[in-house]
């Protein structure tokens, strides 16, 4: 595993940025696994600049994403799908059928079964994911087996704690389940990029690099991985 430790979230993004903007110019149809949640919003800033500066073009770019909440309308303004459009997808004016993410409505395991099959004919060239403060990746939290494959979970008190922030300016609950990609499935990724600022990422940061491999800490596979870059503030890699 590559780590590179900056001193703030602004040189994080930036740093990020470079990691994904090699990647685009490097292929003629990249395909990108994208993450949702604060940790990659300075990076997607970027993008957009990126792209309306220097114009870098997202016609042929295709994006899976990591995750989405079950049962919420898919355009309710705490969707994913929601999120990825306000904070990536039109500022880089990516073509709508490029985009994937999976649904978190209607038949939930065939939805899950297709999302994975869809994601056959494709191989992801950068995966980005951040952490969870209990160490989950996309929504596989503790326990989720490394075998796993697209499917629908319940989230722990713990991430719906962590998400609270989000949803309780509208006077909602975060939802109880959500359909993530599992495990195997961001595992197959050719390159993996994680993220994490802010102390409360430290010990899942530490559990992460330095841990045992363990189901009870879903990231720590990711010591497995043979391309992994992690990019941290000085905070959230304290314990480094
Ligand atoms: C969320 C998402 C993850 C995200 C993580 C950290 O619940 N499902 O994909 O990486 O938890 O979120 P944040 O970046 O807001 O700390």
């Amino acid at each position: 595993m590559k780590i590179i430790i900056v001193e703030n979230y602004d040189q994080l993004s930036e740093k990020a940025f470079e990691v994904m903007k090699e990647v685009i110019d490097s292929k003629e149809n990249p395909v990108l696994g994208l993450a949702t949640g604060s940790s990659p919003i300075g990076l997607y800033k970027c993008m957009i600049e990126d792209h309306k500066k220097n114009g870098t073009d997202y016609s042929k770019v295709t994006t899976f994403n990591l995750d989405e909440y079950v049962g919420l309308d898919k355009h309710h303004s705490q969707t994913y799908y929601t999120f990825m459009h306000e904070n990536l997808f039109e500022g880089v004016e990516i073509p709508e059928e490029n985009v994937q993410l999976p649904l978190g409505n209607g038949d939930l395991e065939q939805n899950c079964k297709d999302y994975e099959k869809a994601m056959e004919d494709y191989e992801v060239d950068i995966q980005l994911l951040g952490i969870g403060s209990n160490g989950h990746i996309g929504f596989n939290e503790p326990g989720t087996s490394f075998d796993s494959l697209t499917h629908v979970v319940e989230l722990k008190e713990s991430t719906r704690k962590d998400n609270a922030r989000f949803f309780d300016p509208l006077g909602e609950e975060v939802p109880t389940h959500a359909c993530t990609m599992g495990i195997a499935t961001i595992m197959k990724a050719k390159k993996i990029l994680v993220i994490a600022n802010g102390d409360n990422k430290a010990d899942a940061v530490y559990n992460m690099v330095k841990g045992e491999v363990t189901e009870d800490c879903p990231a720590s596979i990711l010591q497995n991985h043979p391309d992994v870059t992690l990019i941290v503030d000085s905070a959230a890699g304290k314990r480094l």
